[in-house]
């Protein structure tokens, strides 16, 4: 009996040697040590023992129980230790390695000259006011002071949709919808697309961008529009840009005059960018015709007002040294990602 004990201990000691998990471990404790086990097993047969082995196999039996016990102690330390290293290493993240890069985009180069452009209005305590791109030729153009045998009518080639309704040719009508729609202080611009039935070329598109500019209140001179569109340049284009006013003609403004910038790529020298003049136009402007006004509902007698008119396109190419006009709307990656 002794020696089923001894061979026991043995095949238990090696057993539990190579367990590797607490699966195991279990299966081990309860094959040897459990009510069923095998030790249980053997000591059942004590009865049929003399007296004198007795003692000495019960002692042996403790003693192996007891080196079990120990072993299983000892082994289920390891693995949970194991099992630890191993949690630790697999939920280990190294920081140094370089992350997925996200592509993500940036505003496209019009966009980017807009809000610089808003910003500069909008510090000046100007708001933005928007109006429909399906317009009533009456705020396209009747109400601009522009009735429909006017020759002024025949430089905006206009996609017509009835006789009444067209795309708007201008951004121009949103001053009408404004003043009709507010009482005086008035001081506005309005950005938004605009549509005139022209070929596609370096500088020709069916719909470009515009900017209309308003202020209406008593005693608006020429001298707030040269004042205000002034800093507006010196703003956008940088503190040594100059203006100048030329005499001009549009139905919705008298006096009207176009606003030149002294050449910001040669500073006025003259180069391919200003065609060696120094100058470059940028917008029209003028005061507010009487008639426009009051067909909107303002008292001419009392109040006057200016208004501009800029491309938004045009600037954007001309500040950034765009020559085709075409690159901006066909939103090629290679040449968008360039700004
Ligand atoms: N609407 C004009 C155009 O499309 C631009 C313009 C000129 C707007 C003078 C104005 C202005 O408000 O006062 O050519």
């Amino acid at each position: 009996m002794e020696e089923t004990l001894r061979k026991l201990f043995e095949d238990a000691k090696n057993e539990l040697k190579s367990a590797d998990n607490m699966k195991t471990l279990e299966e081990l404790r309860i094959k040897y040590l459990g009510k069923k086990g095998e030790l249980t097993k053997i000591l059942r047969g004590m009865g049929s023992l003399s007296p004198e082995e007795r003692p000495i196999v019960g002692k042996l039996s403790n003693e192996i129980r007891s080196e079990i016990e120990n072993m299983l102690t000892s082994r289920k330390d390891d693995i949970l230790k194991k099992e630890k290293e191993k949690k630790i290493k697999s939920e280990y993240i190294d920081i140094t390695l370089p992350g997925n890069r996200i592509d993500i985009g940036h505003k496209h180069p019009m966009t980017k000259v807009l809000d610089e452009i808003k910003e500069i209005f909008l510090g000046l305590g100007f708001s933005i006011a928007e109006g429909p791109e399906v317009e009533l030729d009456y705020y396209n153009f009747e109400a601009l002071n522009t009735p429909p045998d006017h020759p002024a009518r025949d430089l905006q080639d206009t996609f017509y949709i009835t006789k009444n309704i067209l795309l708007r040719t201008q951004t121009s009508p949103v001053q009408v919808r404004t003043m009709e729609k507010n009482k005086p202080p008035i001081k506005v611009i309005s950005p938004g697309r605009v549509y005139r039935s022209d070929e596609i070329d370096a500088t020709h598109s069916p719909v470009f961008n515009q900017i209309e500019g308003l202020a209406v209140d008593e005693g608006i001179t020429m001298g707030d529009l040269k004042g205000v569109l002034n800093l507006f340049a010196k703003r956008l284009f940088g503190s040594n840009t100059k203006t100048k006013f030329r005499p001009h003609y549009f139905p919705f403004t008298e006096p009207s005059a176009e606003m030149d910038v002294s050449c910001f790529v040669c500073g006025g020298e003259g180069c391919r960018v200003c065609g060696y003049s120094g100058w470059i136009e940028i917008l029209g402007s003028g005061m507010v015709h009487p008639n426009v006004l009051r067909m909107s509902g303002i008292d001419p007698e009392k109040y006057s007002g200016f208004a501009f008119g800029m491309g938004l396109d045009r600037i954007t190419m001309l500040s950034y040294g765009i020559d085709d006009l075409r690159l901006l709307y066909e939103n090629d990656l290679r040449f968008i990602k360039q700004f």
